[in-house]
């Protein structure tokens, strides 16, 4: 009987030859794949992609601007992309750019949701949520931000103490090489804690290090493989180690952190005294008891992480990339000091008023921003509605990315494209805008945050200039080189913080 089966066995095995298996597997997958990836009528051109996953092995994730290089020249300005999952359409020049975010805007308002993200936060909060969730999140939040502080003075006050922790921090180095990267972060997420929490943490506080540890950690893990695969074989890649799972974890641990905030905040709540975001937060959820709004324990833990994520290593990131470049650029240090000593002299800390009168040390910061480029690829929208866009249709559903690189560095547009150079932004000495600088994007789904960010960078990098001068270590060498996450950063390099007193 045994023997019997065994033979059967054997048998059935010759007929499935590894190599039969094989083929026959591989036809499947190629049939099913090319019914699953073909393109709609008119839809932009592209490149190829294999069965279910698309052009995923065709990019290089750690650094995608660059190996879609090739695809502009070849497609235009506007070409799509298959991700296995979801089709995407890179748009490139700022005439199209203007037109995706102002006339075809209402039709691409949404956010696509990758099934990492949506095991993340599950389409709740705001940088992911789309349609009414998004409305009243996003409505709320910039109140809120209003009420505490956002275009008042007490925010400026606080940014204005925060710049001081951060002098004496940086003080404490002695001139001597230093990574700036975690003090740095640790300033510039204060700012958006003290909104959302209504406290700012110490640099040495070992818990609050970690939270930013795993949050810098969790950006950069999200763009790796291992996350692209989970997208397209969720149900294989849920019981595969490797890095997606510590993205996972990651974010598991931050929302808990962001709980035990909330349950903090929940002990001693005044509704007549709101302090924070989540004071606030929690009132309107007593106005809204029978849940017919977003206004749940769900959108709390997620708004509130949403903040704290997109307001700590943006800013954080733009600030190292300033210093960098003052290392690098000495002459044009010395202007922004020279002007900083002008205007303001070598005591009072800046204010937010003095940007007017700084025209040189504004612009400094507008190159920073362009030369760093830190979301090169803006933060994708989705197609809501079926749309036409220069001559080409575009489907519900397809992720619509909007290629500011180009845009930051399109040689028609900038004298120096490639080179650090403050007179991009100055016109006869007066500062002066540019219509292709979108650091922020643009429209009704804008930066959130970018008035804020904007005095933060004004008033932490006047406050650091006024007080150090940046000098590369001797014997190293600094690079612009980036480290991609979500967002571009400098590589991890150490700094030298000289005293100018
Ligand atoms: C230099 C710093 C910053 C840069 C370059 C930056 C850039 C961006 C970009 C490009 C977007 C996508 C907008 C779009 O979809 O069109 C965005 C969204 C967002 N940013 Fe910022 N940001 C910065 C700082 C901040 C700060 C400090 C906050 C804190 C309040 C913040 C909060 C947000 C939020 C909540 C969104 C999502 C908005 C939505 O989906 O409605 N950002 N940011
Ligand atoms: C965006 O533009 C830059 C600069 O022109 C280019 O190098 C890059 O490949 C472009 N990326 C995409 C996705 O179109």
């Amino acid at each position: 009987m045994l023997a019997a089966a065994g033979s059967l066995v054997a048998t059935i095995w010759a007929v499935l030859h590894p190599r039969t298996l094989l083929l026959a597997g591989f036809t499947f997958l190629l049939l099913a794949g090319y019914f699953k990836n073909r393109r709609p009528k008119n839809c932009p051109p592209g490149p190829w992609g294999l069965p279910f996953v698309g052009n995923i092995f065709q990019l290089d994730f750690e650094q995608p601007h660059l190996s879609i290089q090739l695809l502009v020249k070849k497609y235009g300005n506007i070409f799509s992309l298959n991700l296995g999952y979801l089709t995407s359409v890179v748009i490139t020049g700022l005439p199209l750019i203007k037109e995706v975010f102002t006339h075809m805007e209402q039709n691409i308002m949404n956010r696509p949701v990758t099934l990492v993200q949506e095991r993340i936060s599950n389409k709740n909060g705001l940088i992911f949520s789309s349609g009414q969730t998004w409305k009243e999140q996003r409505r709320f939040a910039l109140m809120t931000l209003r009420n505490f502080g956002l275009g008042k003075k007490s925010l400026e006050q606080r940014i204005r103490e925060e710049a001081h922790h951060l002098v004496e921090a940086i003080a404490e180095e002695g001139g001597q090489p230093f990574d700036p990267h975690f003090s740095i972060n640790n300033a510039a997420s204060n700012i958006i804690c003290s909104v959302t929490f209504g406290e700012r943490f110490e640099y040495h506080d070992s818990r609050f290090q970690e939270m930013l540890r795993l949050l810098d950690e969790a950006m950069c893990l999200q763009i790796r493989i291992m996350c692209q695969l989970y997208n397209v074989f969720p149900w294989i890649m849920k019981y595969v180690p490797g890095s997606h799972q510590t993205v996972f974890r990651n974010w598991e641990k931050l929302k808990l952190f962001v709980s035990c905030m909330i349950e903090d905040h929940r002990r001693d709540w005044n509704p007549d005294e709101p302090r924070d975001f989540i004071d606030a937060f929690l009132n309107e959820m007593t106005k809204y008891p029978d849940k017919t709004t977003s206004f749940n324990e769900e959108n709390l833990v997620c708004s509130t992480l949403d903040l704290f994520f997109a307001g700590t290593e943006t800013t954080s990131h733009t600030l190292r990339w300033a210093l960098l470049y003052m290392a690098l650029y000495p002459e044009v240090q010395e202007k922004v000091q020279a002007e900083i000593d002008r205007v303001i002299g070598k005591k009072r800390p800046a204010s937010l008023a003095d940007r007017e009168s700084m025209p040189y040390t504004n612009a400094v910061i507008h190159e920073v921003q362009r030369m760093g480029n830190i979301v090169p690829l803006n933060v994708p929208r989705e197609v809501a509605v079926d749309t036409n866009l220069g001559g080409f249709h575009l489907t519900k559903g397809t992720m619509v990315l909007t290629n500011l690189t180009a845009l930051h560095r399109d040689p028609k547009e900038w004298a120096t494209p490639d080179t650090f150079n403050p007179e991009h932004f100055l016109e006869n000495g007066q500062f002066k805008k540019r219509d292709s600088f979108l650091p922020f994007s643009m429209g009704k789904r804008a930066c959130l945050g970018e008035q804020l960010a904007r005095s933060e960078l004004f008033i932490f990098f006047t406050a650091l200039m006024q007080k150090f001068t940046f000098k590369p270590p001797i014997n190293e060498k600094l690079s612009t080189k980036f480290r991609n996450g979500l967002t571009l950063s400098p590589v991890s390099h150490r700094i030298c913080a000289v005293s100018r007193q």
